[in-house]
């Protein structure tokens, strides 16, 4: 595994592999990589010839400049985490070769990026929009790697490369999980011992609640956030049932839809969501 900082080195090296007809997956991420991550990277390794791993904190997806201060900055060992796999670039891009000196477009994904966490973030998904476009053209993927767990970032992920006629698919992947049904994220680390206790509630009251819209129940959404406040969580940020395809808040869903939840525990934001299918 090569770990390659500027563009023009990737550039060599997929020029030769596309001479060859070889394809290429990417993987984008943001480091501090553990099994949701890696989870992407075997598929990746799976499906697609070359394997390229993109590691950048991204500042312009944060809202908070305490936040990107204090987002972990691991290459060393996440180099080592890639080890096992059959990965060909981990591409660490020097912040100017994402933004040189009077970067000045933005690409804004409207509509979608609006609502859930870009409601509670803005700006947030212009960010990503803007440094996952960068990536993709720079890393001449034929295949993008991404997680569920975010799943409306796949969504702005996925729109923005169908306006932009980017000759890259979009593969989303499904949410890793602990044993006790938490979401993996870098971010669980910082809850204290009882935090940690607590946070599986939140994917038990969701899984719950989503039997309960199946059931017709009325008041499912108020009653979790009830229960979520009772067991430790707040403020919460939201606890919506939306369609999948346009984020349209759904009521009773009649085509694919999920439940998303964002919820604070022990000065932790976590969030998550689980699929709801269509009633008949
Ligand atoms: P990051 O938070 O590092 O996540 C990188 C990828 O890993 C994303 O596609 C995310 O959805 C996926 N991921 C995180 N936790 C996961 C889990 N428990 N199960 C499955 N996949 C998981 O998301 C970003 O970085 C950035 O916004 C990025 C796309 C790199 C743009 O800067």
């Amino acid at each position: 595994m090569k770990i390659i900082r500027t563009k023009t080195d990737l550039r060599s090296l997929t020029t030769l592999w596309r001479d060859r007809g070889e394809s290429i997956g990417v993987v984008p991420t943001m480091g501090a990589l553990h099994a949701g991550h890696l989870s992407l990277v075997k598929a990746a390794a799976a499906e697609t010839d070359r394997v390229i791993v993109t590691l950048f904190v991204n500042p312009r997806q944060f809202d908070n400049p305490d936040d990107l201060a204090k987002y972990p900055r691991t290459e060393e060992s996440d180099a080592e985490k890639l080890a096992p796999f059959d990965i060909d670039v981990l591409y660490v891009p020097d912040p100017d070769q994402i933004y040189p000196d009077g970067f000045a477009t933005t690409v804004s994904v409207a509509g979608i990026s609006e609502v859930l966490c870009g409601a509670a973030r803005p700006g947030h998904f212009d960010g990503v929009a803007t440094v996952v476009t960068k990536l993709l053209l720079q890393t001449d993927a034929d295949r993008a790697y991404f997680g569920e767990k975010d799943f409306q970032q796949v969504q702005v992920v996925s729109r923005l490369v169908r306006d932009l006629d980017l000759a890259c698919e979009i593969v989303p992947r499904p949410t890793v999980r602990e044993t006790d049904g938490l979401a993996l994220s870098s971010r669980n680390l910082r809850l204290g011992e009882q935090a940690r206790q607590t946070a599986p509630i939140l994917h038990r009251i969701m899984a719950q609640t989503v039997l309960a819209i199946w059931r017709g129940e009325r008041h499912a959404l108020d009653t979790a956030t009830t229960a979520l406040r009772e067991a430790g969580f707040g403020p919460i940020d939201y606890f919506e049932l939306r369609h999948d395809d346009d984020l349209s808040l759904a009521h009773r869903p009649d085509r694919p839809a999920r439940l998303y939840a964002a919820a604070w525990l022990d000065g932790v934001r976590l969030i998550d969501n689980l699929a709801v299918p269509p009633l008949a």
